[in-house]
């Protein structure tokens, strides 16, 4: 009965909602403060420290606080309203750094209606972004889901919507001239301010695109629009059988397509939608429901259920909660309206301003915290980690069916993945921003429980989500979002880009002491040090790949488990309902010979043993040259002949 309460509230919504506390507090006024993001937790749940915070309110302003810390040689970072990067991108390092807050630094700066641009302070949010230029009738055409993030921000992680069309779905694209504050030398008074544009210096323009702030401040940005449009969007619900094929054409189909996969349910949400002429009758709007405000009530009660399940290993209520979040997502559109109050039926049009991003829970009327954003780390709601990579889209049809082969071998593992709404998945294209994407792909994010006080406790299959970041990351040479991951998808993660060596060149000279540079950028941009931690249980948070059994959690059941990857790599084999093969197949025997049969044994539970003919598995333990012992165990099954 319980897990229908968790239903029934979210038809509860407000109007008002607390706003996200700040992210950096201080001592006394505006000194010895500290900084973390919108979650309130780093990966590695360290908090970061600064001497002191600076709030501009002009490039004027800007200039002079670059100018005095250049001066004074001290490390600086930006740091933005809400901080919603989850790397330590924010951090400065020790205690002596500055924070120059980009808060203040939120004005139209100049609108240019015949040439279709508008000039913007970097710390102006999307929201801002999306309404002023609906002033001009102008539409940003591509953009992130939520519109809580900042111009330095988006520039700074390269964040993204959904569309292979026009120049892809990359914020930084549409960009097309940049104000950067960075430190100068003596002679030029201790600080520089340089004006990007591809023409004048594409170098520099394609570094600063994405520059994860190592370059210095983003003052101004230009934006390069389109004249306003409306879309219609119909969301479709389907099997998954045919999911691989598809996930490579949709999106050359539709402007804005995207994808809400249930693989434990095996079915997948598509996004039909498309630009239609803005004279087409329709005025709905884009509300998404778990960017809405909720009851803090309602979420300390969806989250207690979420902890019971995780401690008694309920994967049944699990699934049974997922299906229900899913549906009811679905029933609801959501969150979108054909008229602004109402869900009347598909397709919904609107105008783009009213149906690209949304965001109601950062409206501002304090309620003294009765409602909040959900994951507002003052109360007790949603704590998830998150892993976001772009897997090319020439390997995308392999990966979603090495997914499906987990989900095969353990049908309920993915549940925990659908009580986050399921895997969003969005098309991004190849970008000239040097740390922007190399090639067209498809954006997986992935959203999954991260327990609040004990880092050391195992997750509900915590293996078959790592299976999958790792396998995405390493074998299909996936691009991870550089705001939304744990640490190991960095692991290396700078020989993934070509032009790496230009925009370190640009780095040198823009900020050669380094001063916006820390210990975290210099080991993702592979210049000092290395991501990850090696820790007892620092497999648990990502933080390191589990490579021995004190990096997962020994005592508690959790072992360093590859065996699933034998189990994924021999399917046709062992599946229950499929002839066997003769012999097992190359790629098979090879992972059970250098993983080895001991692993695969221990990984095996009675969810498995109910798709798996142990039978068959015995066999091609034997094909393989790794026979078990007759009489040994294997999962809960014995193997005969002894
Ligand atoms: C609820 C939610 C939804 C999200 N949805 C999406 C989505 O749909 N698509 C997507 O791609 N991403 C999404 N993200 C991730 C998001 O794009 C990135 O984390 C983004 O960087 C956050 O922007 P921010 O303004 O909060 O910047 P921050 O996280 O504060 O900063 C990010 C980086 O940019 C630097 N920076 C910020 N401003 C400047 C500046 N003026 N000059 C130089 N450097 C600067 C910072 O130093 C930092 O290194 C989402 C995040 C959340 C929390
Ligand atoms: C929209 O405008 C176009 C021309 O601009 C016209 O041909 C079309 O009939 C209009 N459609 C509607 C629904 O009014
Ligand atoms: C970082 O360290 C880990 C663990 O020691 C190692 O496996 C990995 O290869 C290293 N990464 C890089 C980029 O050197």
């Amino acid at each position: 009965m319980i897990f229908w309460l968790s239903v029934i509230f979210c038809f509860i919504t407000f109007a008002s909602s607390t706003p996200p506390d700040d992210p950096v507090k201080c001592e006394s006024g505006n000194t010895i403060c500290t900084v973390t993001n919108s979650y309130g937790a780093f990966p590695d749940r360290s908090i970061c420290e600064a001497a002191k915070v600076e709030y501009p309110k002009t490039e004027a302003e800007l200039v002079s606080v670059v100018a005095a810390a250049t001066r004074a040689a001290q490390k600086m970072r930006a740091v933005t309203r809400y901080s919603h990067s989850i790397p330590k991108l924010v951090c400065t390092d020790g205690k002596d750094g500055i924070l120059i807050s980009t808060k203040f630094l939120n004005h139209v700066v100049r609108t240019d209606p015949e040439a279709k641009t508008l000039t913007v302070e970097s710390g102006v949010t999307l929201r801002q972004l999306i309404e002023e230029a609906a002033k001009m009738d102008l539409a940003l055409p591509y953009a992130p889901y939520w519109w809580g993030l900042t111009v330095g921000g988006m520039m700074g992680t390269g964040a993204h919507g959904s569309s292979l069309w026009g120049k892809g779905s990359s914020v930084h694209d549409y960009v097309t001239e940049i104000r950067m504050v960075s430190p100068g030398s003596v002679s030029e008074g201790y600080v520089k301010v340089r004006v990007l544009s591809e023409t004048m210096n594409p170098e520099e323009f394609n570094a600063a695109k994405v520059s994860l702030g190592v370059l210095g401040v983003i003052s101004q940005v230009t934006f390069e629009l389109q004249p306003m449009f409306k879309r219609s969007l119909t969301y479709v619900m389907r099997s998954d059988s045919d999911f691989g094929d598809q996930a490579v054409t949709f999106g050359e189909e539709h402007e804005f397509a995207d994808f809400l996969w249930l693989p434990s349910q095996g079915k997948v949400v598509y996004r039909i939608d498309d630009r239609v002429p803005l004279n087409t009758s329709g005025n709905g709007l884009f509300d998404f429901f778990p960017f809405r405000p909720q009851l803090s009530a309602a979420l300390a009660v969806v989250r207690s259920i979420e902890e019971s399940e995780e401690a008694f290993a309920d994967v049944n209520n699990k699934c049974v909660r997922g299906e229900q979040i899913s549906s009811f997502l679905f029933s609801i559109a959501y969150g979108v309206c054909n008229n602004g109050f109402l869900f009347t039926g598909y397709p919904v049009i609107g105008r783009q301003d009213r149906m690209m991003s949304s965001g109601a829970c950062l409206d501002s009327h304090q309620d003294g915290l009765i409602t909040a954003c959900p994951w507002d780390p003052r109360i007790n709601g949603e704590f998830f980690h998150q892993t976001t990579f772009s897997v090319p889209l020439t390997h995308v049809k392999e990966f979603i069916n090495n997914i499906k082969a987990l989900v095969k071998i353990e049908p309920k593992s993915l549940c925990v993945l659908e009580d986050s709404n399921g895997v969003l998945m969005r098309y991004v294209t190849s970008s000239p921003a040097f740390l922007g994407k190399e090639e067209k792909a498809l954006d997986f994010d992935l959203t999954y429980y991260r327990s609040k006080d004990d880092p050391l406790t195992p997750r509900l299959y915590e293996d078959f989500i790592e299976e999958i970041e790792q396998m995405a990351i390493f074998k299909y040479n996936a691009l991870p979002h550089w705001g939304k991951n744990r640490n190991i998808a960095f692991d290396g993660v700078i020989r993934k880009y070509k032009n790496a060596n230009a925009f370190l060149k640009v780095k040198e000279r823009f900020d050669p002491s380094g001063l916006f540079s820390t210990e975290w950028t210099d080991q993702i941009l592979g210049l000092k040090g290395n991501v990850t931690i090696v820790k007892e249980g620092c497999a648990l948070e990502g933080l390191c790949i589990c490579s021995e059994d004190s990096h997962c959690a020994p005592t508690k059941g959790y072992l360093c488990r590859p065996g699933i990857t034998v189990l994924m790599g021999c399917p046709y084999s062992i599946d229950k309902k499929l002839p066997a093969p003769r012999t097992p197949s190359e790629g098979c025997c090879t992972l059970v010979r250098t993983i080895g049969m001991k692993c695969v044994c221990e990984v095996i539970t009675k969810g498995m043993e109910a798709t798996i003919d142990m039978q068959k598995l015995v066999n091609v333990a034997a094909a393989c040259g790794r026979p078990l012992a007759p009489g040994s165990q294997c999962g809960s099954y014995r193997v005969p002949g002894a």
